[in-house]
């Protein structure tokens, strides 16, 4: 049979390779370019090397901010309040594209090195099976041969060398990472013990804000329909929706803006402490929140905050995006975005980042006249006694009977 493995080039997924051809498989490497940080050249090379037929590697960074991550800040999207999702975002678009490559190899098989314990095994099987049920899955670290076999980081070492299988002589970082566009993300090894302070040197997409510029850094995020189509820093201006996240980026980047370091509740049950690095995102969702205070209507927000926002980043999490479900409520989001057109300007500084002022045409709900008090047409300061008065029907039973109980 002949396999479509996801291929990183570290050790955990040569093993794997080498582990497939040995058992007689034929085996098709697969790497998405999502954006990270990576020597695309070196992991062909050292595929290829290993035996594998053929190396695919395909760059998804367009289809990644376009289709996901702008449908993330579109509805604020975030998970247990802290997590901007930013390896759940990937998953749908690496997964669609490496079983498009299986469909082209002719592979049966798709294969990746998730551990047994994670969400992203959940995520590329459930995406796996949506878009083509025949494709079968092998998952080696939740085979008992295979976790017979590798128990520890000495197990695959040991099967490196008698592989022939190179180990890069950097020391591998004492923890694992995850790193897209979007964020890095640093989890396990010395992580595992929540009470351990993440060293200075784990966050790789952010300056310390501790060594950051004294100086606040002002830019601009121009929105059409709650899609960032533009952003403005000093003399720069980006306009393609790549180039504007990288911006984004660049700009978190400098000025230490969206580390979080967190305890998050896994889908299979698990809590897992992860530290996630995630500038541009963390930008781009401030400053269209502040737009949508300024142009979104006060109960369609109340309802999207309760049930869209909250859902979709659930779905996303669980890795429920090619379900009808997500489909349904990406439809509100869109539908709930009409009026949020404008432009945020804002200031990076150390570590966070402030809202200088915003502005739209794109909706008339804000009324400088109608919020001065001086003014306003069809209503009358009067008109609120009658307001207070019904609100207060209920309260006053309310009131009365706990003064009746005695209670305080
Ligand atoms: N805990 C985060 C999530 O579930 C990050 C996962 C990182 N994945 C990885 N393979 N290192 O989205
Ligand atoms: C993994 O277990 O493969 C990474 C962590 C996760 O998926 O949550």
């Amino acid at each position: 049979g002949r396999v479509c493995l996801a291929y990183s080039g570290g050790l955990d997924t040569s093993t794997i390779l080498k582990w497939l051809l040995n058992e007689g498989y034929t085996v098709v490497c697969y790497l998405a370019n999502v954006g990270q940080e990576e020597d695309f050249a070196a992991v062909e090379e050292k595929a290829l090397k290993l035996g594998a037929e053929a190396f695919v590697c395909e760059d998804l960074q367009r289809e990644l901010v376009e289709e996901v991550v702008f449908k993330a800040i579109m509805c604020n999207a975030i998970f247990e309040d802290r997590y901007l999702l930013g390896t759940a975002l990937a998953r749908p678009v690496i997964a669609r594209s490496q079983v498009r490559v299986a469909e082209r190899y002719n592979c049966q098989y798709l294969s990746h090195g998730c551990t047994g314990k994670g969400n992203d095994q959940v995520r590329f099987e459930l995406a796996f099976m949506a878009l083509n049920p025949s494709l079968k899955v092998i998952a080696p670290w939740r085979l008992p041969e295979f976790i017979e076999r590798f128990q520890g980081r000495n197990d695959l070492l040991k099967f490196a060398a008698e592989n022939n299988i190179p180990v890069s002589s950097t020391p591998k970082a004492p923890w694992s990472m995850d790193d897209n566009i979007v964020h890095c993300s640093y989890e396990a090894g010395v992580l595992e013990d929540p009470d351990k302070t993440p060293p200075k040197e784990l966050w790789t997409r952010t300056i310390d804000p501790v060594d950051a510029p004294s100086e606040p850094q002002e830019f601009s995020v121009h929105f059409k329909k709650g899609v960032p189509v533009k952003v403005v820093t000093g003399n720069t201006v980006a306009t393609d929706s790549v180039e504007l996240f990288k911006l984004l980026n660049k700009i978190g980047h400098d000025h230490g803006v969206g580390r979080v370091d967190i305890v998050e509740n896994r889908f299979i049950g698990l809590k897992s402490r992860g530290c996630y690095d995630t500038p541009g995102l963390t930008l781009a969702r401030l400053a269209h929140l502040d737009l949508e205070g300024l142009v979104m209507d006060s109960r369609v927000r109340e309802l999207r905050d309760q049930f869209v926002t909250l859902t979709w980043s659930r779905q996303l999490y669980q890795g429920m995006y090619f379900s009808p479900e997500r489909e349904f409520v990406e439809n509100s989001i869109v539908f709930s975005q009409r009026s949020v057109s404008g432009v945020v300007r804002m200031a990076a500084y150390r570590g966070n980042a402030y809202v200088l002022g915003r502005s739209s045409d794109s909706s008339n709900l804000y009324s400088e006249q109608d919020a001065s008090m001086d003014s306003l047409e069809g209503f009358s300061p009067m008109d609120t006694s009658g307001f207070i008065a019904i609100q207060a029907i209920r309260l006053k039973k309310f009131g009365l009977q706990k003064i009746k109980d005695g209670e305080p």
